[in-house]
């Protein structure tokens, strides 16, 4: 962690935040808690995918990066090589097994990443039930490339990958869908865009949708916009888990509730 407002917010979720389902009054968080954030139960696929990860972490290949997003904290310039991005820019192991285990909790079919980068988490979203649909946005040539080539490697059927700037794909995409389950946005981390994405996913989200955002404390615009988001009327609970800020939509839960549980 190299940024203070990170460090700040770090320390404060260690103090404030639930360490296991008890104590928590819903019995909807409570079942996440128990059977997607503590559970132990074993998935064929992440041994899989872990070592995968360490492939990519010893890759030497040089990829231009065409950035439309608001870039990295740790690294520069156009020029990367796999094994970089696979260390410093792409979601951990934990929050891909994390997301795998909700997509597959919540039976979640369509489901979307907004930032693709190497296809990583696009394969674990893809194993979590191989008969969902997983939309890849990604707005480097390059890059959607190299993840083309990890899905046919895989064998992977149900990912459509989807190239251009998440201002036009996003759009276009939400227009062809009647709704999506699940929905995880991991670019452009900036205040604005991610305001924006959320405002377009809205109209395509019903009672059973979850949106997932990445680094909501990497900067203070990003915690300014899951401030707002929160407040926002159509969302119902909202769970901070530090790394990722989760958004639900229930029609069930009649009263706004917003917990931060330590995973
Ligand atoms: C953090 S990476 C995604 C990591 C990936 N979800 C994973 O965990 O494996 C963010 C990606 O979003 C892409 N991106 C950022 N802003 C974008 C935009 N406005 N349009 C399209 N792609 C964008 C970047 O090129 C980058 O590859």
């Amino acid at each position: 962690m190299s940024n203070s407002w990170l460090i700040k917010n770090y320390i404060s979720h260690l103090i404030t935040a639930k360490r296991s389902g008890h104590g928590v009054h819903s019995p909807f968080v409570y079942k996440l808690t128990e059977n997607v954030f503590n559970t132990q139960q074993h998935f064929y696929a992440f041994e899989e995918l872990s070592e995968l990860r360490k492939d990519l972490r010893e890759n030497e290949t040089e990829l231009v990066i065409n950035d439309m997003g608001a870039g990295s904290q740790k690294m520069q310039g156009a020029k990367r090589k796999v094994k970089d991005i696979a260390l410093h820019g792409i979601s951990s192991q934990k929050q891909s097994e994390l997301l795998f285990k909700l997509a597959n909790y919540l039976k979640s079919k369509v489901i979307i990443e907004l930032g693709t980068s190497l296809g990583l988490t696009t394969l674990y979203l893809s194993y979590s039930d191989t008969n969902s649909k997983i939309y890849a946005l990604e707005g480097s040539e390059s890059l959607i490339e190299f993840s083309k080539k990890l899905f046919a490697k895989k064998e992977r059927t149900n990912i459509t990958s989807i190239q251009g700037n998440f201002d036009q794909t996003l759009p276009q995409l939400l227009s062809q869908l009647s709704s999506f389950d699940l929905l995880y946005i991991d670019g452009n981390h900036t205040y604005e865009a991610t305001l924006r994405y959320f405002n377009l996913a809205l109209e395509k989200a019903t009672s059973d949708s979850v949106i997932i955002f990445d680094d909501i404390y990497w900067s203070k615009g990003m915690t300014k916009a899951w401030e707002e988001i929160k407040q926002h009327e159509k969302v119902k609970l909202t769970i901070d888990c530090f790394y990722f800020g989760m958004v639900f939509f229930r029609d069930e839960q009649k009263q706004k509730e917003h917990f931060k549980i330590f995973i």
